[in-house]
């Protein structure tokens, strides 16, 4: 036994994402933060790069929390109270009182009966969504949608796949009116807001398109939707996109470690789908849960986000993004009209978009640059993310970083 061959496979591998340009290369390494001071936000500091402080525009800890005081003392409390990890998944003995606290709560915040949180909303995805998908079930999916339920499908073995072109209710309409008869049921699947883009799904057109063709199928239609980058970031109370849209999932999927600045996953639904959901995923059932600090962490954010201080953290994160959209537009970058603090700059080139990540790391500025395969070619972009943190400063100096970019 020898790991040589494959190794000169991956090695080929890796040689071929680099000479495309496409590959993500070494990880920078965060090792410590300079508060806010002078008007800016928080900085932070890079292994390797002594002396200069980041401007961070590429964190998903869209309200800021990840550093909250009431977070950091909630974790801390049930640290000592409950100790490092779980120990055991839930239905062994893996189940605390935050666990089951933070679930009463995050029904509570979608306006659902019942939630089941995972290790991560990955795992919550592939773990939930082929519970709804027999080999009798047609799936719909967007386009444009998030790798985990790409491969949660995967994973479930449909009796037919279609994809829609990205937000193309069209094309959604005519798919659930050409398959009835066909499947026994559908399951339609977006995420809320677009990781990649910032933009969302119309919800409210999606669920009218169902309830039209809902009665063609014996089994039904299911929606379910990864809103990750919605919740806590969209919506005028931190709901998401159904929020936005005015639109109900059948199934909500949804992370903690985005706009909750904590960690971890989840589904909200229905009691009776999620005492089901509860005997049959197995990344619930064989796989540990968050650590009961982290839960206890969470609950403290969804406090925070259903208060004045929440409100007042949306309004901020909504001002920032829309004073950086107008600055980007006035500057004639291409990027996407909308609210979310997900704010792109659309480069359509791989190597342009390279050159732009590597000015703004030359003046301190964090940003990601997404290329081909992870968006379609011609959709190469920079993908900025707004937060609460920021500052007015902070959005104007990134913008004069970007006027001096030679394009
Ligand atoms: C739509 C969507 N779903 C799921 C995830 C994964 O979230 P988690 O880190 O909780 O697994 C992401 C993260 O990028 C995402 O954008």
């Amino acid at each position: 036994m020898s790991l040589t061959k494959i190794e000169q496979l991956f090695k080929a591998k890796l040689a071929l994402l680099q000479q495309q340009g496409i590959s993500k290369g070494n990880e920078k390494i965060i090792t410590g933060r300079k508060a806010a001071i002078d008007g800016f936000g928080p900085r932070y500091f890079l292994d390797g790069y002594r002396d200069q402080a980041f401007l961070r525009m590429n964190s998903n800890s869209y309200l800021g929390l990840t550093e909250h005081p009431q977070l950091i003392q909630a974790e801390a409390e049930a640290v000592e109270r409950f100790g490092t990890g779980p120990g055991a998944v839930r239905f062994i003995s893996g189940t605390y009182q935050s666990h089951v606290e933070l679930e009463k709560k995050l029904a509570q915040f979608h306006g659902r009966d019942a939630a089941m949180i995972m290790s991560a909303a990955y795992a919550t995805m592939i773990g939930v969504l082929p519970q709804f998908i027999s080999d009798e079930t047609l799936v719909v999916s967007d386009a444009l949608n998030h790798n985990c339920i790409i491969n949660a499908i995967r994973l479930a073995h449909p009796v037919r796949k279609e994809v829609y072109a990205h937000a193309d209710m069209k094309a959604l309409d005519h798919i659930l009116a050409a398959n009835k008869g066909q499947v026994r049921r559908v399951c339609v699947v977006t995420d809320g807001i677009f990781s990649m883009r910032g933009d969302h799904a119309s919800l409210d057109q999606i669920n009218s398109c169902c309830q039209r063709h809902e009665a063609g199928y014996e089994e039904g239609i299911i929606t379910v939707v990864d809103d990750s980058h919605g919740v806590g970031a969209f919506g005028q109370t931190g709901r998401g996109t159904e929020e936005y849209c005015g639109g109900k999932a059948d199934i909500l999927i949804a992370t903690l470690g985005k706009a909750f600045g904590v960690n971890g996953g989840y589904v909200a639904a229905s009691s009776v789908v999620i005492a089901y959901l509860r005997e049959t995923a197995p990344l619930y059932i064989y796989s540990n849960p968050i650590t009961p600090a982290e839960a206890a962490a969470a609950i403290a954010a969804l406090d925070i986000v259903d208060s004045q201080e929440g409100l007042g953290l949306l309004e901020k994160l909504r001002s920032l993004s829309e004073r950086l959209r107008t600055g980007l537009e006035r500057l004639d970058f291409e990027t996407l009209s909308g609210e979310h603090p997900i704010v792109p700059i659309l480069v359509r080139d791989t190597e342009k978009t390279s050159a732009l990540v590597s000015h703004l790391f030359a003046h301190q500025i964090l940003a990601t640059g997404l290329n081909y395969p992870v968006v379609p070619k011609g959709g190469q972009e920079i993908r900025l993310q707004v937060s609460a943190e920021h500052t007015e400063k902070d959005v104007d100096y990134l913008l004069s970083v970007l006027a001096k970019f030679n394009r």
